[in-house]
Protein backbone atom coordinates (compact mmCIF):
# COMPACT_ATOMS: atom_id res chain seq x y z
CA UNK A 1 0.00 0.00 0.00
CA UNK A 2 1.33 3.49 -0.58
CA UNK A 3 0.98 5.81 1.97
CA UNK A 4 3.32 8.68 0.89
CA UNK A 5 1.13 11.82 -0.60
CA UNK A 6 4.34 14.24 -2.15
CA UNK A 7 1.26 16.96 -1.28
CA UNK A 8 2.44 17.35 2.36
CA UNK A 9 5.97 18.47 1.44
CA UNK A 10 5.73 20.01 -1.56
CA UNK A 11 8.12 23.16 -2.01
CA UNK A 12 9.98 22.22 1.01
CA UNK A 13 13.74 22.20 1.39
CA UNK A 14 14.36 19.24 -0.66
CA UNK A 15 12.42 20.01 -3.36
CA UNK A 16 14.10 23.54 -3.58
CA UNK A 17 17.35 21.33 -3.66
CA UNK A 18 15.85 18.70 -6.50
CA UNK A 19 14.06 21.39 -8.62
CA UNK A 20 16.82 23.47 -9.34
CA UNK A 21 19.10 21.19 -10.18
CA UNK A 22 17.14 19.50 -12.13
CA UNK A 23 16.30 23.07 -14.11
CA UNK A 24 19.98 23.22 -14.72
CA UNK A 25 20.24 20.42 -15.88
CA UNK A 26 17.28 20.56 -18.32
CA UNK A 27 18.44 23.89 -19.59
CA UNK A 28 21.75 22.63 -20.37
CA UNK A 29 20.35 19.47 -22.21
CA UNK A 30 18.62 22.38 -24.28
CA UNK A 31 21.78 23.72 -25.41
CA UNK A 32 21.88 20.77 -27.90
CA UNK A 33 19.58 20.99 -30.88
CA UNK A 34 18.74 17.18 -30.81
CA UNK A 35 16.38 16.17 -28.89
CA UNK A 36 16.38 14.30 -25.80
CA UNK A 37 13.88 12.38 -23.15
CA UNK A 38 13.31 12.69 -19.89
CA UNK A 39 12.04 9.51 -17.74
CA UNK A 40 10.44 10.58 -14.45
CA UNK A 41 10.33 7.40 -12.66
CA UNK A 42 8.25 8.44 -9.26
CA UNK A 43 6.59 11.37 -11.22
CA UNK A 44 4.33 12.44 -8.16
CA UNK A 45 1.18 14.32 -8.85
CA UNK A 46 2.58 16.82 -11.34
CA UNK A 47 1.48 20.10 -9.17
CA UNK A 48 0.49 21.29 -5.55
CA UNK A 49 -1.89 23.68 -4.18
CA UNK A 50 0.00 25.16 -1.28
CA UNK A 51 -3.52 26.38 0.42
CA UNK A 52 -4.70 22.95 0.65
CA UNK A 53 -4.74 20.91 3.61
CA UNK A 54 -1.96 18.67 2.42
CA UNK A 55 0.10 21.18 2.47
CA UNK A 56 -0.64 23.28 5.23
CA UNK A 57 -0.70 20.40 7.41
CA UNK A 58 2.92 21.45 8.70
CA UNK A 59 3.32 24.31 6.25
CA UNK A 60 6.75 22.69 4.63
CA UNK A 61 6.97 24.88 2.12
CA UNK A 62 7.22 27.79 4.35
CA UNK A 63 11.05 26.69 5.00
CA UNK A 64 11.55 25.47 1.22
CA UNK A 65 10.00 27.85 -1.54
CA UNK A 66 8.71 30.67 0.61
CA UNK A 67 11.97 32.31 1.65
CA UNK A 68 13.01 32.49 -1.76
CA UNK A 69 9.73 34.18 -3.03
CA UNK A 70 10.77 37.31 -2.21
CA UNK A 71 14.24 37.99 -2.78
CA UNK A 72 16.06 40.16 -4.62
CA UNK A 73 19.62 38.43 -4.49
CA UNK A 74 18.70 35.07 -5.86
CA UNK A 75 21.60 33.76 -7.72
CA UNK A 76 21.15 33.49 -11.84
CA UNK A 77 20.17 29.41 -11.13
CA UNK A 78 18.16 29.94 -8.20
CA UNK A 79 16.58 32.71 -9.92
CA UNK A 80 15.57 30.70 -12.97
CA UNK A 81 14.36 27.96 -10.66
CA UNK A 82 12.08 30.21 -9.01
CA UNK A 83 10.60 31.98 -12.11
CA UNK A 84 9.43 28.42 -12.89
CA UNK A 85 7.45 28.64 -9.89
CA UNK A 86 6.24 31.86 -10.83
CA UNK A 87 5.20 30.48 -14.21
CA UNK A 88 3.23 27.71 -12.77
CA UNK A 89 1.37 30.50 -10.50
CA UNK A 90 -1.08 32.54 -12.11
CA UNK A 91 -0.71 35.53 -10.34
CA UNK A 92 1.88 37.12 -7.96
CA UNK A 93 0.78 34.87 -5.00
CA UNK A 94 2.63 31.87 -3.95
CA UNK A 95 -0.41 29.35 -4.26
CA UNK A 96 0.64 26.31 -6.51
CA UNK A 97 3.49 24.32 -6.52
CA UNK A 98 4.82 22.62 -9.36
CA UNK A 99 6.49 19.02 -9.23
CA UNK A 100 8.91 17.20 -11.44
CA UNK A 101 6.69 17.01 -14.49
CA UNK A 102 5.59 20.37 -14.45
CA UNK A 103 9.31 21.59 -14.36
CA UNK A 104 10.50 18.89 -17.38
CA UNK A 105 7.30 20.42 -19.37
CA UNK A 106 7.92 24.02 -18.67
CA UNK A 107 11.20 23.50 -20.30
CA UNK A 108 11.16 20.47 -23.02
CA UNK A 109 10.64 21.49 -26.81
CA UNK A 110 7.84 20.33 -28.66
CA UNK A 111 10.63 17.87 -30.27
CA UNK A 112 11.92 16.17 -26.79
CA UNK A 113 9.81 13.40 -24.90
CA UNK A 114 8.42 13.20 -21.49
CA UNK A 115 7.07 9.39 -19.79
CA UNK A 116 6.50 9.65 -16.35
CA UNK A 117 5.89 6.75 -13.80
CA UNK A 118 3.37 7.12 -11.00
CA UNK A 119 1.61 4.30 -8.77
CA UNK A 120 -0.38 5.97 -6.57
CA UNK A 121 -4.11 5.91 -8.36
CA UNK A 122 -4.96 9.42 -6.87
CA UNK A 123 -1.65 11.15 -8.05
CA UNK A 124 -1.49 9.34 -11.28
CA UNK A 125 -5.03 10.65 -11.86
CA UNK A 126 -4.51 14.21 -10.99
CA UNK A 127 -1.09 13.82 -13.12
CA UNK A 128 -2.75 12.88 -16.06
CA UNK A 129 -5.28 15.60 -15.83
CA UNK A 130 -2.29 18.13 -15.59
CA UNK A 131 -0.24 16.57 -18.38
CA UNK A 132 -1.64 13.84 -19.89
CA UNK A 133 -2.73 15.19 -23.74
CA UNK A 134 0.25 16.90 -24.43
CA UNK A 135 2.24 15.55 -27.48
CA UNK A 136 5.39 13.52 -26.68
CA UNK A 137 4.11 13.16 -22.61
CA UNK A 138 3.50 9.25 -21.91
CA UNK A 139 1.85 8.53 -18.17
CA UNK A 140 2.06 5.38 -16.94
CA UNK A 141 0.34 3.70 -14.09
CA UNK A 142 2.86 0.82 -13.34
CA UNK A 143 6.42 0.94 -11.40
CA UNK A 144 8.96 3.20 -12.42
CA UNK A 145 11.74 0.77 -11.54
CA UNK A 146 10.44 -1.34 -13.73
CA UNK A 147 9.47 0.65 -16.62
CA UNK A 148 12.74 2.30 -16.49
CA UNK A 149 14.21 -1.10 -18.52
CA UNK A 150 11.57 0.01 -21.53
CA UNK A 151 12.68 3.70 -21.62
CA UNK A 152 16.26 3.60 -22.61
CA UNK A 153 18.01 4.48 -24.38
CA UNK A 154 16.20 6.84 -26.34
CA UNK A 155 15.92 6.18 -30.16
CA UNK A 156 18.12 9.58 -30.03
CA UNK A 157 20.47 8.40 -27.59
CA UNK A 158 19.66 11.52 -25.52
CA UNK A 159 18.34 11.34 -22.15
CA UNK A 160 17.84 12.36 -18.86
CA UNK A 161 16.11 9.82 -15.86
CA UNK A 162 14.85 11.77 -12.58
CA UNK A 163 14.70 9.11 -9.80
CA UNK A 164 13.11 10.22 -7.25
CA UNK A 165 11.72 7.54 -4.73
CA UNK A 166 9.64 8.10 -1.36
CA UNK A 167 12.17 5.59 0.24
CA UNK A 168 9.20 4.58 1.91
CA UNK A 169 9.61 1.40 3.21
CA UNK A 170 13.64 -0.57 2.76
CA UNK A 171 13.28 -1.32 -0.51
CA UNK A 172 13.69 1.90 -2.38
CA UNK A 173 17.20 2.12 -1.78
CA UNK A 174 18.15 -1.16 -3.18
CA UNK A 175 15.86 -1.03 -6.04
CA UNK A 176 17.60 2.80 -7.00
CA UNK A 177 20.99 0.81 -7.23
CA UNK A 178 19.89 -2.38 -9.22
CA UNK A 179 17.69 -0.27 -11.63
CA UNK A 180 20.36 1.99 -12.09
CA UNK A 181 22.73 -0.67 -12.75
CA UNK A 182 20.17 -2.17 -15.35
CA UNK A 183 19.38 1.32 -16.83
CA UNK A 184 23.65 2.12 -17.22
CA UNK A 185 23.93 -1.08 -19.22
CA UNK A 186 21.47 0.18 -21.56
CA UNK A 187 22.48 3.52 -21.88
CA UNK A 188 25.35 4.28 -20.43
CA UNK A 189 26.14 7.76 -21.95
CA UNK A 190 22.28 8.75 -20.44
CA UNK A 191 22.42 10.91 -17.35
CA UNK A 192 20.81 9.88 -14.26
CA UNK A 193 20.07 12.29 -10.93
CA UNK A 194 18.69 10.30 -8.07
CA UNK A 195 17.47 12.34 -4.86
CA UNK A 196 17.67 11.02 -1.37
CA UNK A 197 16.67 11.84 1.98
CA UNK A 198 19.26 13.04 4.78
CA UNK A 199 17.49 10.77 7.63
CA UNK A 200 19.41 8.65 10.35
CA UNK A 201 19.48 5.65 7.68
CA UNK A 202 21.68 3.01 7.27
CA UNK A 203 20.73 2.94 3.32
CA UNK A 204 20.43 6.43 3.22
CA UNK A 205 24.19 7.33 4.33
CA UNK A 206 25.63 4.68 2.18
CA UNK A 207 23.73 5.32 -1.22
CA UNK A 208 26.22 7.79 -2.76
CA UNK A 209 29.05 5.66 -2.19
CA UNK A 210 26.48 2.54 -3.60
CA UNK A 211 26.18 5.20 -6.37
CA UNK A 212 29.88 6.16 -6.94
CA UNK A 213 30.18 2.66 -8.00
CA UNK A 214 28.35 2.02 -10.88
CA UNK A 215 29.36 5.90 -12.33
CA UNK A 216 33.03 5.18 -13.70
CA UNK A 217 32.43 8.22 -16.39
CA UNK A 218 32.13 10.40 -13.51
CA UNK A 219 29.40 11.88 -11.00
CA UNK A 220 28.46 14.63 -8.98
CA UNK A 221 27.32 14.64 -5.17
CA UNK A 222 25.60 17.87 -3.55
CA UNK A 223 23.66 17.38 -0.65
CA UNK A 224 22.27 20.51 1.66
CA UNK A 225 21.47 19.79 5.10
CA UNK A 226 19.25 22.28 6.96
CA UNK A 227 17.78 20.98 10.55
CA UNK A 228 18.97 18.83 13.18
CA UNK A 229 16.99 15.02 13.48
CA UNK A 230 15.03 15.60 16.62
CA UNK A 231 16.04 14.15 20.18
CA UNK A 232 15.14 10.12 18.73
CA UNK A 233 17.35 11.02 15.70
CA UNK A 234 14.25 11.17 13.55
CA UNK A 235 13.02 14.02 10.92
CA UNK A 236 14.74 15.08 7.39
CA UNK A 237 17.86 16.90 8.21
CA UNK A 238 18.42 17.33 4.37
CA UNK A 239 18.49 15.73 1.52
CA UNK A 240 20.66 15.41 -1.60
CA UNK A 241 21.03 14.63 -5.55
CA UNK A 242 23.35 12.08 -6.85
CA UNK A 243 23.94 12.36 -10.38
CA UNK A 244 25.58 9.89 -12.75
CA UNK A 245 27.40 11.36 -16.44
CA UNK A 246 26.34 15.34 -15.19
CA UNK A 247 26.72 18.67 -16.78
CA UNK A 248 30.10 19.52 -16.82
CA UNK A 249 28.75 22.78 -16.10
CA UNK A 250 26.89 21.99 -12.86
CA UNK A 251 29.83 21.91 -10.41
CA UNK A 252 30.28 25.62 -11.01
CA UNK A 253 26.48 26.23 -11.50
CA UNK A 254 25.98 24.98 -7.85
CA UNK A 255 29.24 26.04 -6.40
CA UNK A 256 27.36 29.61 -6.39
CA UNK A 257 23.93 28.01 -5.55
CA UNK A 258 24.76 25.92 -2.54
CA UNK A 259 25.84 28.29 0.00
CA UNK A 260 23.14 31.16 -0.76
CA UNK A 261 20.89 28.07 -0.25
CA UNK A 262 22.44 27.00 2.92
CA UNK A 263 21.96 30.95 4.06
CA UNK A 264 18.58 30.97 3.14
CA UNK A 265 17.30 27.87 4.08
CA UNK A 266 19.09 26.89 6.86
CA UNK A 267 17.23 26.50 10.12
CA UNK A 268 20.15 26.26 12.66
CA UNK A 269 23.88 27.25 13.14
CA UNK A 270 25.14 23.81 11.77
CA UNK A 271 23.67 24.35 8.24
CA UNK A 272 26.15 23.40 5.62
CA UNK A 273 26.47 21.36 2.22
CA UNK A 274 28.38 19.08 0.50
CA UNK A 275 29.76 19.35 -3.00
CA UNK A 276 31.50 16.79 -4.75
CA UNK A 277 32.71 15.30 -8.09
CA UNK A 278 34.64 13.18 -9.92
CA UNK A 279 35.14 14.15 -13.86
CA UNK A 280 34.88 11.82 -16.10
C1 LIG B 1 8.93 11.93 -3.82
S1 LIG B 1 7.47 11.65 -4.69
C2 LIG B 1 7.81 12.28 -6.29
C3 LIG B 1 7.93 13.76 -6.41
C4 LIG B 1 8.20 14.26 -7.80
N1 LIG B 1 9.27 13.53 -8.44
C5 LIG B 1 8.54 15.73 -7.78
O1 LIG B 1 9.73 16.09 -7.71
O2 LIG B 1 7.63 16.54 -7.88
C6 LIG B 1 7.52 9.91 -4.98
C7 LIG B 1 6.31 9.39 -5.77
O3 LIG B 1 6.58 8.07 -6.21
C8 LIG B 1 5.37 7.32 -6.17
N2 LIG B 1 5.80 5.91 -6.15
C9 LIG B 1 6.18 5.15 -5.08
N3 LIG B 1 6.66 3.96 -5.51
C10 LIG B 1 6.61 3.99 -6.87
C11 LIG B 1 7.02 3.08 -7.89
N4 LIG B 1 7.59 1.90 -7.59
N5 LIG B 1 6.84 3.43 -9.19
C12 LIG B 1 6.28 4.62 -9.51
N6 LIG B 1 5.87 5.53 -8.58
C13 LIG B 1 6.05 5.22 -7.29
C14 LIG B 1 4.68 7.81 -4.92
O4 LIG B 1 3.29 7.57 -5.00
C15 LIG B 1 5.04 9.31 -4.95
O5 LIG B 1 4.04 10.06 -5.60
Amino acid sequence: MLAYRHAYHAGNHADVLKHTVLTCVLRYMNQKDKPYRVVDTHAGAGGYSLQGRYAQKKGEYEHGIARLWERDDLPPSVADYVARVREFNSGAKLEQYPGSPAFARMLLRPKDQLRLFELHPTDHRILTSYVGADRGIEVYDTDGFDGLKGQVPPSTKRGLVLMDPSYEGHGDYGRVVASLRDALMRFAEGVYMVWYPQVSKLEAAQLPKRLEALAPKGWLHARLTVQQPDRLGFGLAGSGVFLINPPYTLHDELAAVLPYLTDVLGQYDGANYLLEQRAA
